[in-house]
């Protein structure tokens, strides 16, 4: 087998996010190297305590390194949710056991010492609004500049948001620090909901995981139902979308993937478009292509990947 890509994430827990985690240390494709968490689908102190309650879940190393980051957007203030999205606990209603582990306060921090560490080598899985990632490019853009690439769930290119009717959820919490990133000339691979929206989980799939005798699978059914559960009574279908495993798959197998590069920019002022990502597929604005976007997907191929990794060893 080839040498594991190792990966660092930057996540705010979140049941995708949760899934996403569960998904990366089943891969053996993968080796993570550190978490970072950062507001988001609740307060950092959330997000952090799930964080850690999932990777004491997926068995993760004692000794991994875990950094809280940014309580809210670049600009200034604090993320309050206002929807939730995610259930109670922000994990879909599952309680996992709360993890003593170590947590630094510098996610920034952590994250410059494993791109330092790792020279050309460590891929950013950014799964949450991307005030760290900015901020780590603004404070030590040579540490940024050393990361192999960012992978980066977020944003609506072609399709309606999820937040307003122009923004997806990540993008519009930070849209400043999206613009950043998304500016920096870094490697960046956006994997947006154009893709992320058709990879869909039934409630047939939670129900099976959750019935699952393996304690990992058990408990991502059950984060999944909660998620599942919740968009029924909002929409009447019981299903869900996992757009950060899809990040990961998208890691994974970008095989599975249509990917087409352009130069990429965020509305941070529009009234109604605040958090839109601004693609400019015909290069009006002479920026440089430098976002790599999924734009097309096989979704049961995604799916079935996603699934085969939470079901676990057979
Ligand atoms: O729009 C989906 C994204 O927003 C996912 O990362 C989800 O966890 C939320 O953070
Ligand atoms: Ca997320």
């Amino acid at each position: 087998m080839d040498t594991p890509l190792s990966v660092a994430i930057d996540c705010d827990p979140g049941v995708d996010d949760a899934v996403a985690l569960l998904l990366a240390f089943r891969s053996p494709q993968m080796r993570v190297a550190g978490v970072t968490t950062v507001a988001g689908n609740a307060g950092l102190e959330q997000v952090t305590a799930n964080a850690t309650a999932v990777l004491d879940l997926a068995g993760a190393p004692a000794d991994l390194p875990v950094a809280a980051g940014a309580a809210g957007p670049i600009a200034g203030g604090e993320r309050v949710p206002d929807e939730p999205v995610h259930g109670p606990g922000a994990l879909g209603g599952a309680v996992l056991p709360p993890s003593s582990r170590p947590v630094s306060d510098d996610a920034v921090g952590l994250l410059t010492r494993l791109a330092r560490a790792q020279p050309g080598e460590l891929v950013l899985l950014a799964l949450g609004p991307l005030t760290n990632v900015a901020r780590l490019v603004e404070r030590d853009p040579e540490a940024a500049g050393m990361l192999a690439g960012i992978v980066h769930m977020g944003g609506a290119a072609f399709v309606p948001g999820n937040v307003t009717p122009a923004a997806e959820f990540n993008t519009y919490c930070d849209p400043e620090a999206a613009r950043i990133v998304l500016g920096s000339g870094l490697p960046v691979r956006l994997v947006p909901l154009d893709v992320t929206r058709r990879a869909v989980l039934h409630g047939a799939d939670s129900d099976l995981l959750a019935a699952s005798d393996d304690p990992v699978t058990a408990a991502a059914g059950t984060m999944l139902r909660g998620l599942t559960d919740g968009h029924e009574r909002r929409h009447g279908v019981r299903e869900c979308r996992v757009h950060d495993a899809t990040a990961v798959v998208a890691l994974l197998e970008p095989e599975g993937f249509g990917w087409q590069r352009h130069p990429v920019d965020v509305e941070c002022t529009g009234e109604l478009t605040r958090g839109a990502l601004v693609t400019d597929v015909y290069r009006r604005t002479g920026r440089p292509a430098t976002v790599e976007l999924a734009l097309d997907v096989d979704p049961d191929a995604a799916v079935s990947c996603l699934l085969d990794a939470l079901e676990g060893p057979r």
